[in-house]
């Protein structure tokens, strides 16, 4: 490298077809010089961490999971089963995931307690809200996972947050509708648990469908984890201070919360109420090309082309629908909105595609989920990527803690001046 503003030349190792940041600091126009920084709002081009979790092309659409196509687990796995590849690495053993799947079932319930903390909310406290503060409360539950050295408190951690996830998401959802709370059924399966404890109401068993449970199997798989997104680079930066998984999973919690993440399937729904019907989708696009709106649920900013678990879920919609027996107004404008888009220069020079969230938002309302609670599922779906991403963490070689620079660009060695002479 050359610098030429003084004309040295510098070797800097690429590796990985990176080079360190830190090489770079040799650089310096002086003996009093700082040295060179990067500088990268948004870490648009800089790879925080290494990682075995999961491999993403954007440009060709290809998401893999510890190196499994993302289209083999949809058809051929389960949520749990993707879990346990998620966090140790390899698929388990029958054994194994016996195990897995016993410990899981068997840490479901939450402290009686948390059922108070929860009744604390408002009534019509956001449930995304509300599972933010109760993961965080997880960690005053359980002190004890603050020894982040110790192998077994790392590993029931992580069952405990998989396992609680769901049970924390339908209190939500029972205490916004100020229905009664529903405890786990450890005969069901982990997704159809999670349907008995939000639709439960008088009858004495709950029997989910199973295409309704199949295809919310499939939305957590497609969530599982997606590698280093705001949630996921908000965990290791929590996490990284050596917090517990809890604490550090609260921190996933409120970066999924904010509407160009996890929120986005909140935004695609109100986005298609407000569009309403396929005659109002021109004015719409016209408005998103000057500038006004938005189209949620397009684009991505690794995906520069159809996002892969758009297409699978789009592929349960209907299943799902005829489950319900409802019909969706709403999905005949998102076929359409989503066809004009696709044939419209204006998106496809910008690369931008439908990603998962699109297609989430109407399967959800199909489901009776209430807005709100989306992006509830995909926290519950995230969760052992989080959790690996921050077991991945813990064993890193490289762990420093996350402490970004900055370009100062405020006043320097002014005078306070005293109240009276402001
Ligand atoms: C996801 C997202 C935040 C990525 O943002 P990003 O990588 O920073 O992309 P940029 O904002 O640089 O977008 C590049 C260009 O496409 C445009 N663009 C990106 N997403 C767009 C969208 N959803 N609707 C309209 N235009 C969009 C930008 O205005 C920009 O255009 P310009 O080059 O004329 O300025 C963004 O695409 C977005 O807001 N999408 C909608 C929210 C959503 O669905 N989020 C879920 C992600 S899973």
């Amino acid at each position: 490298m050359t610098d030429n503003r003084t004309g040295k030349s510098y070797d800097v190792e690429i590796k990985d077809g990176t080079v360190k940041a830190m090489d770079l600091r040799q650089i310096k126009t002086d003996d009093e010089d700082f040295g060179l920084m990067t500088y990268d709002p948004g870490f648009t081009n800089t790879a925080s961490c290494r990682s075995a979790v999961t491999y993403i092309d954007g440009e060709k659409g290809i998401l893999e999971h510890r190196g499994i196509p993302i289209e083999q687990l949809t058809e051929h796995s389960n949520f749990l089963e993707v879990s346990y590849l998620v966090l140790h690495g390899h698929l388990p053993t029958q054994k194994e995931y016996d195990e897995w799947v016993y410990d899981i079932t068997h840490h479901t319930y939450v402290h009686e307690m948390i059922k108070r903390f929860m009744d604390g909310f408002r009534h019509d406290a956001n449930p995304m809200g509300m599972l933010l503060a109760s993961v965080g409360a997880l960690s005053t539950f359980y002190p004890e996972a603050r020894d982040t050295s110790d192998e077994f408190q790392r590993y029931v951690s992580a069952v405990r947050l998989i396992a609680k996830m769901p049970t924390l998401a339908a209190f939500a959802y029972r205490h916004s509708l100020g229905l009664p709370y529903v405890y786990p059924d450890n005969d069901l399966t982990y997704t159809g648990n999670f349907l008995s404890m939000l639709f439960k109401m008088a009858e004495p068993r709950y029997e989910p469908d199973p295409r309704i449970e199949k295809a919310l199997d499939v939305l957590f798989i497609l969530h599982a984890d997606h590698e280093q997104n705001c949630s996921a680079a908000a965990v290791r930066v929590v996490g990284s201070a050596i917090n517990d998984p809890f604490t550090s999973v609260a921190a996933g919690v409120a970066g999924l919360y904010g509407p160009s993440h996890g929120g986005a399937n909140v935004a695609v729904l109100k986005m298609l109420e407000r569009i309403k019907s396929a005659d109002n989708i021109p004015d719409f696009l016209q408005s998103v090309k000057d500038g006004n709106e938005r189209l949620m649920g397009f684009g991505h900013r690794v995906y520069k082309n159809y996002d892969p678990r758009a297409r699978i879920i789009r592929g349960h919609v209907d299943e799902v629908l005829e489950a319900t027996g409802k019909s969706s107004p709403l999905l005949d404008v998102a076929i359409e909105l989503e066809k004009r888009a696709l044939d419209d220069e204006y998106f496809t020079d910008r690369k931008l595609y439908p990603n998962v969230d699109y297609w989430s938002g109407i399967i959800y309302e199909a489901m009776g989920i209430p807005t709100d609670a989306f992006t509830v599922m995909f926290a519950i779906g995230r969760t052992p990527g989080w959790t690996a991403q921050w077991m991945e963490l813990m064993n890193d070689e490289e762990f420093r803690i996350a402490r970004p620079r900055q370009i100062y660009t405020g006043p320097r060695q002014t005078d306070y001046v005293p109240m009276g002479e402001r």
